[in-house]
């Protein structure tokens, strides 16, 4: 893996190759004061790479909300009616009382939705821009989470695909969903709002650069035949996230993951009842409506 260093600002930090995307930052702790020269290397950082880890960074809710704003405001995101923190979503396999919750828990089923290749909240208008993740209680084994990387799978495609695929939109349902995953109780993010409807081919409002906006979450493309809708989102998904294209994570207490929405998929492994697992989620809120490529 390749090792290069952020020169920019005045406290630069090591950055090494995750593999086919994705970088990790050395020597840069987040629970400290971080300036605004060093924090926009940063932001810059993941914009570039889409995603960024850090090791051994054990952040409490109150940091990772800090750092989570560094980026813009927050997202509320309040999931379960015993947070303490609408902002911050403890994403987890145990109740208040710290036992593992079983399996066919409600809470369970309704994160599961996180099973599929998606990018988060593209059910709002505006959907999050970046996303802080880390984590609290690493489990043993499983438990790992996929990404991959929108940018590079549009650029890998066909031209005439890439031609055919410019002005479709897909129809991000968050409420199927739930469903197709064996869930219709409600009461999760998303999950009573009607579907929205975002370009299938995005531009970045910040790098300018186009990625396909293919996500799990979409339950069609606008106005195509449901056969040929169904076929084309899985040949783009099984596209993007093929297994030479994608970064897998194995969480370690400690760990901190921050990635761009606006062109990163991921999705979460699942949880395996046998190890506890918690983490905790901040989104930041998106500045604009996803921009349609041309
Ligand atoms: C998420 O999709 O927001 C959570 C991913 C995970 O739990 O690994």
């Amino acid at each position: 893996m390749s090792s290069d260093s952020a020169t920019t600002g005045p406290s630069a930090f090591e950055t090494r190759s995750l593999g086919a995307i994705g970088a990790e930052v050395r020597g840069l702790d987040l629970r400290r004061a971080i300036s605004d020269d060093v924090f926009d290397v940063l932001r810059e950082l993941v914009m570039r790479e889409g995603l960024v880890l850090f090791r051994g960074q054990a952040l409490t809710s109150i940091e990772q909300i800090g750092l989570g704003q560094r980026f813009g405001p927050l997202e509320q995101l309040d999931v379960r009616a015993e947070q303490e923190e609408p902002t911050l979503v403890v994403i987890g396999n145990l109740d208040s009382k710290g036992e593992v919750l079983p399996a066919d828990a409600t809470h369970m089923k309704l994160i599961s939705i996180n099973e599929g290749w998606h990018t988060d909240s593209s059910f709002r208008e505006i959907p999050a821009s970046f996303s802080v993740f880390s984590c609290v209680v690493g489990p043993e084994v499983g438990g790992d989470t996929f990404y991959a990387n929108l940018r590079r799978g549009w650029v890998d495609l066909p031209e005439d695909l890439k031609a055919r695929l410019c002005g479709l939109r897909g129809v991000h349902d968050y409420a199927a969903a739930y469903r197709a995953r064996g869930n219709d109780e409600g009461g999760m993010i998303g999950y009573d709002l009607p579907a929205i409807v975002h370009p299938l081919v995005r531009r970045h409002p910040e790098t300018g650069t186009t990625g396909l906006y293919v996500s799990e979450h979409i339950s069609h493309i606008e106005g195509m035949d449901p056969a040929e809708s169904r076929r084309l989102l899985d040949e783009l998904l099984n596209h993007t996230t093929a297994e030479n294209r994608i970064y897998r994570h194995h969480w370690s207490v400690g760990d901190v993951m921050i990635w761009d929405n606006r062109s990163m998929l991921h999705r979460a492994q699942g949880f395996d009842q046998r190890h506890p697992r918690v983490m905790h989620h901040v989104r930041v809120g998106g500045f604009e409506r996803p921009i349609a490529a041309t």
